[in-house]
Order: structure tokens, then C-alpha cells, then sequence
């Protein structure tokens, strides 16, 4: 199969051609190769590779940045999956499409399912919602919704910071009123190539792994896995840090629609002993 990665220089994407590489024939685009932005290049050159399947990776991701680039947010993050969705279109192609938590308001007492109301708050999650929406003109789709994703090449996720800081025993900030899914971006790979592989119906899944937890429950997980003290874990409120953009403060998601569908994520804590132990 041949298959295209964009944001292919990305914490998502280089696990995703790590992984892809032995089996398919890849091409892989970071920015630098191919901005996204440049509408009339990437449908002429996705044209051209005629892809059966294409991998979207790449995104602004920056949350507070976003509300002073709004614009910047929507071509990357909206504009730019439409005109990946309507090349797949063309071409037969299934486009996969990541999103996030983000969408939904954090006002939730259960974690959300996909058939929950989007209700973004901030430009970041409206131009991703638009993103969802955009990826279903390529008509063979799947938007995956991800959060707190850790793993990769890269190590710069909030769970790295947390597992720095309590190996060199040094303060690490965590929330213990921010509630999230934590994905693994090995296990997200291992769902994105199921869903193209196995085609199951169409569509938008949770894609996180098993459970949730707050962040500062997630530092003592690390902690307790690591054998060192979690002394080095200190407890905030979102209410005590002001940040320029508005989060989801109960962010959990389900994912039961991806276990029915034949994909059962394992869970936060195994995924950690597994991140931890490579
Ligand atoms: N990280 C998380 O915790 C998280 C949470 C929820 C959802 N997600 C979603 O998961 C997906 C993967 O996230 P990630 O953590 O792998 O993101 P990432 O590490 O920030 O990678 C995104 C990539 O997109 C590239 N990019 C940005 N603007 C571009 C443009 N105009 N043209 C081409 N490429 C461009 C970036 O290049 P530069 O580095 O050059 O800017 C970067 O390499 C995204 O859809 C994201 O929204 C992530």
C-alpha cells in the first residue's frame, strides 16, 4: 500500500513512519517538505503520489498562540484537512484525521463519547472541530480523537516533564483537578494502521488509551512505577494557573466506539509501564 504522512517530523508522525515504513511504501512530509498551507501544491502533488492512504499528522498545536493567530490555527488545522479530504476524494484514498479532547467543554461528570456535543472554547479546538468536519469530504475516513498523547521520538509531553522531574527529584507542577485519558502514541499507531487495515465503518472514535485519571494521579502512577517517591509532584488548581487559552478541566474520553469496532486500547497505566520500560 503506499501511504502519506504529513506532519511527518511530529511527536504522532515519526512513530507513525517508524512503524509504517517496513510495511508500505511511505512518503513521508514534515513542514519543511510540504506546508499544508499552500492549497494548490499539496492537492497537485497528492494527485500525483495518489496515496491510498493518507495520515494527517501534522497541526498547530500551540493552544495559547492560537487566540492571537486565528487565522494561522484555521488553514492548518481546518482549511488544510479539506483540501487533503477532497484529494483522498479523487483518489479513493482513506484519510485518517486526528483531533482532540479539546472539542468538548471539560463540564462532564462521565467521560465523553463520540455522540457527546462539541462545545470548543478555544480558537485551537474550533478550528479542530472544523478539521473533523472537513475530513469527512474525503468520504473513506476516520477522524481519531487523541489527548495528552506521550511517547514517540520526541520527549517533550507533559507525562516527560512529570518522569524528568521525579527521576532528578525536582518539582513538577501537576493538576489535581484536570482530569484526562493519556494516549500513548504507540498505541494510537497501532489503532490508526487497525482502522485502515480492518475498515471498520467510517467515521469519528476516541482513540485514547483505557481510563483516566487527574495529572497529579497520572505523576503518582509514574512515581509508584519508577520505585521513587512522588515527592517531587506539586499539587495545583487550574484555578491557580492563569493560561491565555481555556481547557477542558474533566477532559476524559471513552473509548468504547473504537473497542467495538474490533480495536480495544489498553490502559493508561499499562501503556505507561510500557513507555516507561523502553
Ligand atoms: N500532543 C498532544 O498532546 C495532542 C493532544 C490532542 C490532540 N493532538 C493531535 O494529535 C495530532 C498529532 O499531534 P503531535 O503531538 O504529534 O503534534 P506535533 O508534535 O506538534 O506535530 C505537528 C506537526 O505539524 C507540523 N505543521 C504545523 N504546521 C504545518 C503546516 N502549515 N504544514 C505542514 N506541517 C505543519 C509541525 O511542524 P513544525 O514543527 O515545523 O511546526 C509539526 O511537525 C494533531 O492533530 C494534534 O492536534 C495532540
Amino acid at each position: 500500500m503506499k501511504v502519506l504522512v504529513t506532519g511527518a517530523a511530529g511527536q504522532l508522525g515519526q512513530e507513525l513512519v517508524v512503524r509504517l515504513q517496513p510495511l508500505h511504501d511511505v512518503v513521508a512530509w514534515s513542514r519543511a517538505e510540504m506546508d499544508l498551507t499552500r492549497h494548490r501544491d499539496v492537492r497537485e502533488a497528492v494527485l500525483a503520489i495518489g496515496p491510498d492512504a493518507i495520515f494527517n499528522c501534522a497541526s498547530f498545536n500551540q493552544v495559547d498562540l492560537a487566540e492571537d493567530q486565528q487565522l494561522t490555527a484555521l488553514e492548518v488545522n481546518a482549511m488544510a484537512v479539506g483540501t487533503l479530504a477532497r484529494a483522498a476524494a479523487v483518489l479513493g484514498a482513506v484519510l485518517v484525521q486526528y483531533s482532540t479532547d479539546f472539542v468538548f467543554a471539560g463540564t462532564a461528570t462521565a467521560p465523553y463519547s463520540e455522540d457527546d456535543l462539541p462545545e470548543p472554547r478555544s480558537v485551537y479546538a474550533q478550528s479542530k472541530l472544523i478539521g473533523e468536519w472537513l475530513a469527512a469530504d474525503a468520504g473513506r475516513y476516520y477522524v481519531l480523537r487523541v489527548e495528552s498523547l506521550f511517547g514517540g521520538p520526541h520527549r517533550r509531553s507533559s507525562v516527560d516533564r512529570i518522569v524528568e522531574a521525579i527521576r532528578a527529584g525536582t518539582p513538577a507542577t501537576v493538576f489535581v483537578d484536570r482530569v484526562v485519558s493519556p494516549s500513548f502514541v504507540a498505541d494510537v499507531v497501532s489503532a490508526s494502521m487497525f482502522v485502515v487495515d480492518s475498515r471498520p465503518a467510517f467515521g469519528l472514535y476516541h482513540c485514547v488509551n483505557s481510563g483516566h485519571a487527574t495529572w497529579f494521579e497520572v505523576g503518582r502512577e509514574i512515581a509508584r512505577q519508577l520505585n521513587a517517591p512522588d515527592t517531587a509532584l506539586s499539587p495545583v488548581s487550574v484555578h491557580d494557573v492563569k493560561l491565555r487559552a481555556s481547557r477542558p478541566q474533566f477532559a476524559a474520553l471513552n473509548n468504547h466506539k473504537l473497542a467495538r469496532a474490533g480495536f480495544a486500547m489498553p490502559s493508561w497505566q499499562d501503556a505507561l509501564g510500557r513507555y516507561l520500560t523502553t
